[in-house]
């Protein structure tokens, strides 16, 4: 029997996402130890990456390899900077850029011009993983920047209760239809890999900002 695509997105990123678990920065956030100048550098980095990706898919959302992942109610980009003005204030959008950040965000808006097929691959690393792992994350963020109820948490509302799991279940559908030969579920894979290994750049380069910012200045 034929594997499907979203069977084949797992376990072809089982290994990354397990690394990427471990990762300090994924280790701090789970460990409750974010501080909020880290979180809001951490937010600040992700926007341009949903910002590049929701402009992809809606421009997109009729191409037939992607009309099923163009869902407004998983849009994080606003809901992120929603997040960062209340959390850091208006003035958010002059905080650090990582290379990395930028150099993902600008990977999307190629894929959307070049080969707009592959932005499904995208679409599956971050917005599965924000309704997957995204619940967890939610829980030691809000406890560790004491925002109990609520606010400064918009990155991980998604609506009415169940909206997660519903988004979820169409997104893993959407996934599981489309129409790709062998060959394009296997460019999809390695795109996914790659979105992975961005992260993976990303929160390097993020760490590394922190590690800074700590040090004290030589001289
Ligand atoms: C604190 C770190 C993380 C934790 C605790 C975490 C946890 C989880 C959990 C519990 C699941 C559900 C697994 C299942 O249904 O069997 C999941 C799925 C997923 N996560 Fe993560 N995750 C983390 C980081 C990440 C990162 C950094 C990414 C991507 C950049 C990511 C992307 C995904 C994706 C795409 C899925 C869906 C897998 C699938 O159903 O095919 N996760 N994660």
């Amino acid at each position: 029997m034929k594997t499907d695509l979203l069977t084949r997105l797992r376990q072809a990123t089982a290994d990354v996402h397990a690394e990427l678990e471990r990762h300090a920065l994924m280790q701090r956030m789970l460990g409750g130890a974010m501080s909020r100048p880290d979180y809001c550098l951490y937010l600040r980095n992700l926007h341009p990456i949903y910002a590049a990706l929701e402009a992809a898919l809606a421009r997109h959302a009729l191409h037939p390899q992607l009309a099923g992942f163009d869902l407004p109610a998983m849009h994080r980009a606003e809901a992120i900077a929603e997040d960062l003005v209340l959390l850091c204030g208006e003035g958010w959008a002059s905080l650090t850029l990582t290379p990395s950040a930028e150099a993902y965000a600008c990977a999307v808006t190629t894929l959307a011009d070049e080969r707009p097929e592959l932005l499904g691959a995208h679409a599956y690393v971050r917005y599965l993983g924000d309704l997957s792992g995204g619940r967890i994350v939610r829980g030691r963020i809000a406890g560790a920047l004491g925002l109990d109820a609520g606010a400064g948490l918009a990155f991980y509302a998604f609506g009415e209760p169940d909206n997660a799991s519903l988004l979820a279940q169409r997104l893993r559908r959407a996934l599981k239809a489309l129409p790709v030969t062998d060959g394009l579920a296997g460019e999809l894979v390695d795109e996914a890999v790659r979105g992975f290994d961005r992260h993976r750049h990303l929160f390097d380069d993020l760490e590394g900002l922190t590690a800074a910012a700590q040090s004290p200045a030589v001289n």
